[in-house]
């Protein structure tokens, strides 16, 4: 096999994995894929062959799929690999055994592509990394690369691909524009999820939300959306959406899973499915060229298209589920490094820049000041002084949060105490003061622990009664390496109640929330550690 594209090897974990000009690639390969499988033009279709009887493609399926699984299945037979399926039910994985361990063992039995369905989000982030260093660890001949196949709630990225190529095709290839409407379970629905980042392959966006307020789209996906620029509206019922008169020509309906949302909803159960479930009395109020797509299944009680549309001009779905294998035969095809060499990206990846985020103030121009603490705070001759913790927030928060950094720096054996006080320039604004007199030493693990719980603070280092050093902390880029953090989201791989091994790991997003590396789970600076959570 070839080795030089800039795919080879690569995973797809969520649908940003692959830049929108990467998608474009292997739209324009599936599209002409499709024309050659339609005229049996066996020449062409060569051109994507893995043909490579050695090359493994794993399926891993541990949650129910057919158009997933199958059309997987279908298009590794396609490349002539060798194609392998773990049969969930009778693996070890029922003895206990760790996701880690698990796919070591296959990778260990000359495996290159695994593509894999969880319930548990995040894990084939998680599996890229621990695989990587197992195959360098045993020599393996290849890295093996990590296909996401729907995880949890998380994202669904070739459910994504194969439905933006639809959209294309429906479009006459255009990127331009697309006003889609989002019809019916967009709390739960990953497909729709993987929408807020996978449509910037067109250049203008318009997105209305049709789904009432119990089964509607998270707001963290709204704000990604609209901070992907497109111009997002929300309604609550199909009816509601039909009354105004701006209505897209393209709906993507999706399965309701009240099953999941308690006794309270499922009273309800009727009137929720009413307000998402296409009539045959609202035909007359849709515009002509309108297309429905559903990623499929749907319900046989209670399908939101109905069945009597199969045989008419919206129906966009079943075309959509065809071209789910081959959109996945180039995807193949792309990670295995069977095409893709003469596709050069415009744009480099961006190196990561490195941000300091301790600055020490450079205190030799200025005289040896005494340590004034206002309000009753005894000046300590010796010891540290954590100033400026949460300013501007309310005087409970305050010390609620002091404590939490009291325990995150291991200060709750110390003497001393905390303080909410109104001092320096702001007396309208509330600030914490942290002071601990005696000797306490803090390490550089303790400053970029100090800099990700209290970003903002000031640490003095104090002694004989003068201020020795002092530390301006903002908030770090990376919070990873401390025992004691954890992601919130309980079905995420790396939470702790999933017994999985995986080390929390956090990134500074641009509003600075810190979201999870493997489920991409928002939190605050606050909401990251444990001894909050608990
Ligand atoms: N669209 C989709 O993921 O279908 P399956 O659950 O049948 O794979």
């Amino acid at each position: 096999m070839k080795n030089k594209s800039v795919f080879t090897g690569r995973s797809l974990c969520v649908i940003e994995d692959f830049s929108n000009e990467e998608r474009r690639y292997l739209f324009e390969q599936a599209r002409i894929l499709k024309a050659a499988m339609e005229h049996h033009d066996e020449e062409v279709l060569s051109r994507y062959r893995i043909d490579d009887r050695d090359f493994g493609i794993y399926e891993v399926f541990l949650e129910d799929s057919t158009r997933t699984k199958e059309s997987f299945r279908n298009a590794a037979n396609f490349h002539h690999a060798k194609v392998n399926d773990l049969s969930s039910e009778s693996s070890s994985f029922n003895k206990g055994e760790s996701y880690a361990d698990t796919f070591f063992t296959l990778s260990g039995y000359a495996n290159t592509i695994f593509i894999v369905r969880s319930k548990l989000e995040g894990v084939c982030r998680w599996l890229e990394e621990s695989c990587a260093a197992y195959a360098a660890r045993n020599q393996l001949w290849r890295k093996p690369a990590f296909i996401n196949a729907g995880d949890g709630r998380h994202e669904h990225p070739t459910q994504e691909l194969l439905d933006e190529f639809t959209f294309l095709e429906d479009n006459d290839y255009s990127c331009e524009e697309l006003h889609l409407a989002l019809v019916g379970d967009l709390f739960h629905g990953r497909t729709v999820h993987s929408k807020a980042d996978g449509l910037t392959i067109f250049d203008r966006v318009r997105i209305d939300l049709v789904a009432p307020p119990e089964l509607a789209m998270p707001e963290h996906y709204v704000q990604k959306m609209v901070d992907n620029g497109y111009v997002v509206r929300t309604f609550d019922s199909i009816d509601a959406y039909l009354a105004q008169g701006d209505v897209a020509k393209k709906w993507y309906f999706t399965r309701p899973q009240l099953e999941r949302m308690g006794e309270r909803i499922l009273k309800r159960e009727a009137e929720l499915r009413r307000s998402i479930t296409f009539r045959r009395e609202l035909l007359p109020l849709i515009g002509e060229g309108t297309k429905f797509y559903h990623p499929l299944p749907r319900h046989k009680q209670h399908p939101t298209i109905p069945t009597f549309l199969d045989a008419t001009s919206l129906n966009g779905w079943e075309r959509q589920s065809i071209n789910g294998m081959y959109v996945r035969i180039v995807l193949l095809a792309m990670i295995a490094g069977k095409i893709g060499e003469e596709f050069v990206p415009s744009e480099k990846p961006k190196a990561a820049v490195w941000e300091e985020y301790i600055h020490e103030v450079d205190l030799t121009d200025r005289p040896l000041k005494e340590k004034v603490v206002s309000e009753g705070v005894q000046p300590i001759h010796n010891g540290l002084v954590i100033d400026h913790i949460l300013r501007g927030e309310e005087p409970g928060a305050i010390r609620d949060h002091m404590r939490l950094i009291s325990s995150v720096l291991g200060l709750d054996e110390s003497k001393g105490g905390e303080w909410v006080s109104t001092g320096g320039k702001d007396r309208e604004r509330f600030k914490g003061i942290i002071f601990r007199p005696g000797e306490v030493g803090l390490s550089r693990k303790h400053l970029k622990r100090l800099a990700a719980v209290a970003p903002g603070c000031t640490l003095n280092l104090i002694k004989d009664g003068k201020v020795a050093n002092k530390f301006r902390l903002s908030l770090p880029p990376r919070i990873y390496n401390f025992e004691d953090l954890a992601c919130t989201n309980e079905a995420c791989i790396s939470h702790p109640d999933q017994d999985e091994g995986v080390p929390a790991l956090f990134f500074r997003c641009h509003d600075n929330h810190f979201v999870c590396a493997y489920c991409e789970t928002r939190h605050t600076f606050k909401q990251i550690w444990k001894s909050r959570n608990k």
